[in-house]
């Protein structure tokens, strides 16, 4: 069956990926990946409609960091951002064979006013003060996606930080107010660089399910997609 031969009509289930700058470009052959990443998302799109929320990455944190050295406000290092998000949607869109690159979608409403011909939309951040994260929450519930699908650069949620409780729990299947708790913090220690809690709070209201996966294990980011069981961890908003 062609691509071309797909409606929206004939899928029902909606997914909203929010990618990582630092899984799309780390600095290893991220062409090599992005070039994957594209053809999973093709053959995915047969079973499932995709859209996709790019990060801005370590081009973000340059031109923040360096924005700031230079005078710059918080509000001017968040458009740098913005912009650093569109290039990593902009070659995600190359990949996927669109081109649409500089024209990448500036709204949620724009991107899912294009998703009605079939195909992926990729877009990255939209107005200052927000993340992809909470872009990502934003578009699936535009949609009125059934799940958001978190490409990070770690694998799971973990009860406490691994990298400074090796003890940590690492879980397979948490509840949204159980994220609620670790992103605001329990007994003061916030977590909100595992998701956006805005993000958070969009999923909870509107009981969009989370997967959690490591952006780079294409088989789990697979696994997500399609609402299979993973090796991240999956929070359940319903
Ligand atoms: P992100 O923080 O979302 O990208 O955007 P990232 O770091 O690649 O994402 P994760 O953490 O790996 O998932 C980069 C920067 O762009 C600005 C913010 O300054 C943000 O820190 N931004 C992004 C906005 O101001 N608005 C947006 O809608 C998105």
């Amino acid at each position: 069956m062609s691509l071309r031969n797909i409606s929206i009509g004939d899928i029902t289930e909606k997914v909203v990926i929010s990618i990582g700058g630092s899984i799309l470009i780390p600095g290893r052959d991220d062409g090599k990946y992005i070039g994957e990443l594209a053809a999973l998302l093709k053959e995915l799109s047969l079973e499932v409609h995709i859209s996709v929320v790019c990060g801005g990455g370590k081009t973000a944190r340059y031109y923040a960091t360096t924005g700031s050295e230079v005078g710059g406000s918080i509000h001017q290092q968040d458009l740098f951002g913005i912009s650093a998000t569109r290039m990593n949607a902009g070659l995600l869109d190359l990949a996927l064979g669109y081109g649409n690159y500089p024209d990448i979608p500036e709204t949620v409403e724009e991107a899912a006013s294009r998703c009605e011909d079939g195909k992926i939309v990729v877009m990255g951040g939209t107005e200052p003060g927000h993340t992809t994260d909470g872009v990502a929450a934003m578009l699936a519930r535009e949609l009125k996606a059934d799940r958001i699908v978190n490409a990070t650069s770690v694998d799971a949620v973990y009860s406490n930080d691994p990298k400074a409780v090796p003890e940590a729990e690492k879980y397979s299947e948490i509840s949204i107010r159980r994220l609620e708790e670790l992103v605001y913090g329990e007994h003061g220690a916030s977590r909100s660089g595992i998701f956006d809690p805005l993000g958070v709070e969009i999923a909870k209201e509107h009981g969009i399910d989370i997967f959690m996966v490591h952006g780079r294990d294409l088989k789990d980011l697979r696994s997500a997609n399609l609402g299979h069981k993973i090796k991240g961890t999956v929070v359940r908003s319903h």
